[in-house]
């Protein structure tokens, strides 16, 4: 049982995926008026210091069908008492005198451990900064197993901001249980960080680094995009120089396997154009719905005793 989810190297267990993946998979087929109820009485606090749509809302859905009473502050960085100076372990602080579970989105890396060091009650991470996402990371293989049936034996090329994109940090980790083959394709200035690189080479996980994705695209099983994320540049024109360095169109996709996927965290600025999406491979809507399931299970999983 998790108190906080707050890594994504907590949930580096085949067992624990496989089950929550399996919960998903049941919640996604049962009628609404049949889920359990296994968060009523309980109260659960959402607080959001970063824009989100899917995370927050898939969450805040996720915590009704439950059950549970939601309290909510979005945009919390300008309407909580952090805009007056409050520190976040006293927002954290606060909070537990109302709650019995924390959902938080920080723009800092490391923050989410720093609430749970002084919350009673459990912390889920929804995002801290460019660091980890573990509930994406957590959908993202769900997506994976339901399109795939399983993440081995399967190439994945992740495309674009992998410095900055905490998806990609959460989901190569998860992934990297299992037998895959990893393709990093993005600028130079956009590498995934050392420290997950030397992860996977301790792992005996294969990956390259590319610039560019002409020689591996006619061979990859997944290729997940990803939005350069702005809001991390120190520089205007940094983001400008790799805003548009991969962009999907159809003449790329023509040339991927038939069978393979296309992924996306979304929001998506530019890297995918909209005529890609009818083709069957776009998974990107459909790992929106697959969050909800996931954050049903997984709160049922932290929550249910
Ligand atoms: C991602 C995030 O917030 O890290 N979005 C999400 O949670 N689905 C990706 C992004 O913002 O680009």
């Amino acid at each position: 049982m998790l108190k906080h989810a707050i890594s994504t190297t907590q949930f580096l267990d085949k067992g624990l995926l496989d089950r929550l993946c399996k919960r998903a998979a049941e919640l996604a087929a049962m009628p609404l008026a049949e889920y359990p109820k296994p968060l009523e009485h309980l109260t659960i606090a959402s607080i959001f210091f970063e824009p989100s749509t899917r995370t927050r809302l898939s969450f805040e859905t996720a915590i009704q069908n439950l059950g549970a009473h939601l309290i909510t502050v979005e945009n919390a960085g300008e309407s909580s008492s952090g805009k007056k100076g409050e520190s976040l372990e006293d927002t954290i602080r606060v909070i537990n005198c109302y709650a019995d579970g924390i959902i938080m989105r920080h723009p800092e890396i490391g923050s989410a451990a720093r609430a749970a060091a002084v919350s009673q009650v459990p912390i889920i991470n929804a995002g801290d900064g460019a660091g980890d996402h573990p509930t994406q990371g957590l959908l993202d293989t769900y997506t994976i197993y339901k399109a795939k049936k399983s993440p081995n034996g399967l190439k994945i090329a992740f495309v674009g901001d992998l410095l900055f994109g905490r998806t990609v940090h959460s989901l190569a980790q998860l992934l990297s249980l299992y037998k895959v083959e990893f393709v990093f394709i993005s600028p130079g200035s956009l590498r995934m960080p050392k420290e997950y690189l030397a992860d996977l080479t301790r792992k005996g996980i294969k990956y390259t680094e590319l610039d560019s994705w002409d020689k591996v695209i006619g061979d990859v099983d997944v290729l997940y995009m990803t939005r350069v994320q702005k809001e991390r540049f120190k520089l205007v024109e940094d983001y400008m120089a790799v805003k548009d360095s991969f962009i999907l169109n159809l003449p790329i996709v023509k040339k991927m396997k038939k069978d393979a996927i296309i992924m996306h965290p979304l929001p998506r600025v530019n890297e995918i154009e909209p005529a890609v999406d009818a083709d069957p491979r776009a998974m990107y809507f459909q790992e929106v719905r697959n969050g909800l399931y996931m954050r049903m299970a997984l709160l049922e999983h932290m929550f249910d005793n």
